[in-house]
This record gives structure tokens, C-alpha cells and sequence, in this order.
């Protein structure tokens, strides 16, 4: 599969941020965005996702601003149904739900997905009650959680965690990896993490890299935007973006990340 991010402009309260940004990310493929302190990044995740704050401008314009999966245009679409078609949305901000465990929500969440994407294979089933009780999509409770217990283990994530409210009380580095245990958890083509490496201390940066692998591996690709070279130290991009005042200004492989962290953007600013 392909995310083609196409002449993207989008604005916020009438001022443009994004002046037309191209990105094809193919499958199993890790990008990297960075860029200077509001140069546009958090503003590009936050159009991916559909976040109703910001209009994709295309009036007057010549070329249509577009994000493609595969052929589809998903522009068009409200965040939940790009969600379905398979773009994974990570909580910008997480909010806390101190009744609501993280299992539960993965369990939910994980529910919603899989019926979205099986529509009409809703088995008639003799007792709804239990089914319901003891199936988790298509799986049964044990096998997920067992499998929820496994990613959480790669993320050296206690599991006593998932059966507190989420990110009732967490710390910051538990937030980044509960963001990264839904990335894991819930089945998607493309994934986009805003800054999911600041803040975290070496061994939890080790430990949400080696999620970022095992998307990798799994063949989702993976959009990362970040300000430290640090965290691609453990994850090998394929290519880097340099993103500098709405534009896209430069693009390389991981090398030119080292060259941002020993030069900074200066080169690109003048
Ligand atoms: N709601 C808003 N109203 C007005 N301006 C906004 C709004 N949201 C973003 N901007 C502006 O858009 C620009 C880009 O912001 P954005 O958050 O995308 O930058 P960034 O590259 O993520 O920066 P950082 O590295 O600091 O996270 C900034 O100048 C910011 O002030
Ligand atoms: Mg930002």
C-alpha cells in the first residue's frame, strides 16, 4: 500500500501553514519528519488525522491538496472512517479516563475496528451475552489478551498498568508507550507519531523504537516526526524529510538527520 500525502496546504484561522507538501510513504517503509519549532509538523499530523481545526485549502488553487491510500482520497473523510480505512490515530493529547482500563479501551477499540471491517460477517451466534463476553473481534478474550500482554512486554510496560484508568496518573513515558501499545494493538496500514521520543528516558526510547520495528516488520509505514536524531539511532529511517516554514525543503535517507543535529536547519533558514 501507499500514503501519498499530495500538494497538502492546509490552514489554521485563516493562516496558511502548509504550502504544499508532497510525501509518498509505502508500506513497511519508516519516514521521519523534522524541522524547526513551528515550521509545520504538528500541524501536517493533525490534517493527516483530520483534526476539524484545520481547513485543507485547495480554493484558487491549481492543484488539489490530497492524501491518497492507495487511490483512495481520504481528505474527504472524518477522522474515525480514515481510522477504518486504515490510518492509525494516536491520542495528540491523551485524556484520562480513570474508569475506563486500558485493556477495556484496547478491548473496545479493537471491537470497533474489526466490525468496521467486517461488516457482514457478524456471526448468529446462540448466546450473545457470552459470545460478546469471551470474543474480542474475531478472537477469543484470552488470545487478546495474551497478545495485548506481549506488546506491552516489548514496551517494558508493567502489566498492572493495563488494568489502571487510562492515563489516569501516568507519567509522561508511560503516556508515549500506551500511545505505542494502541499502535500495536489495533490493526492499521499507516501510522503517524507526533514527538512519541520526547521525554522518554533511554530505555524507554529503546523500548518505543522496537515497537516502531515491529510495525515496521509488520509492513505498516510509519510516519514519525521528531526533533532528535536520538530515537533514529534505533530506528533506521528510509527517508527523512526536512519540513522548514510549511515547505518541504529537503529530503534524504538517515544521514541527513545526522547532518540536522550537527549543523541545525541555518542552511535551510537563509
Ligand atoms: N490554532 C492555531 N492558531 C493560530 N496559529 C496556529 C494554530 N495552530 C498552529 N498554529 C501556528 O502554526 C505554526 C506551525 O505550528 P506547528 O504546531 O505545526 O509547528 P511544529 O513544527 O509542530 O512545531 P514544534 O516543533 O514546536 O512542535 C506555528 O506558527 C503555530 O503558531
Ligand atoms: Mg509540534
Amino acid at each position: 500500500m501507499k500514503l501519498t500525502i499530495s500538494h497538502l496546504r492546509a490552514s489554521v484561522e485563516g493562516k496558511e501553514i502548509l504550502h504544499g507538501v508532497d510525501m509518498v510513504i509505502k508500506s513497511g517503509e519508516v519516514h521521519a519528519v523534522m524541522g524547526p519549532n513551528g515550521s509545520g509538523k504538528s500541524t501536517l499530523a493533525s490534517v493527516l488525522l483530520g483534526h476539524p481545526a484545520y481547513t485543507v485549502g485547495t480554493k484558487g488553487k491549481k492543484i488539489a491538496s490530497a492524501i491518497l491510500l492507495d487511490k483512495k482520497n481520504i481528505l474527504p473523510l472524518a477522522t474515525e472512517d480514515r481510522a477504518t480505512a486504515g490510518l492509525f490515530l494516536a491520542f495528540q493529547s491523551p485524556i484520562a479516563i480513570p474508569g475506563v482500563t486500558v485493556m477495556n479501551l484496547l478491548r473496545a477499540s479493537y471491537e470497533l475496528r474489526h466490525a468496521a471491517k467486517h461488516p457482514k460477517k457478524t456471526e448468529p451466534v446462540q448466546n450473545p451475552v457470552l459470545a460478546r463476553r469471551f470474543q474480542v473481534g474475531s478472537m477469543p478474550i484470552g488470545d487478546f489478551m495474551n497478545m495485548v500482554k506481549a506488546h506491552a512486554k516489548t514496551l517494558r510496560l508493567s502489566e498492572d498498568l493495563l488494568n489502571r484508568g487510562i492515563h489516569d496518573g501516568f507519567s509522561g513515558g508511560e503516556r508515549k508507550k500506551i500511545e505505542m501499545l494502541q499502535a500495536l494493538v489495533l490493526p492499521h496500514e499507516f501510522a503517524v507519531f507526533d514527538e512519541i521520543d520526547t521525554g522518554l528516558d533511554v530505555d524507554a526510547l529503546r523500548a518505543v523504537s522496537k515497537g516502531i520495528s515491529v510495525l515496521r516488520k509488520k509492513g505498516v509505514g510509519v510516519l514519525i516526526i521528531t526533533h532528535y536524531q536520538r530515537i533514529l539511532r534505533y530506528v533506521k529511517p528510509d527517508v527523512v524529510h526536512i519540513l522548514v516554514a510549511g515547505n518541504v525543503v529537503d529530503t534524504g535517507d538517515y544521514t541527513l538527520a545526522k547532518k540536522i543535529e550537527t549543523k541545525g536547519y541555518g542552511a535551510y533558514l537563509s
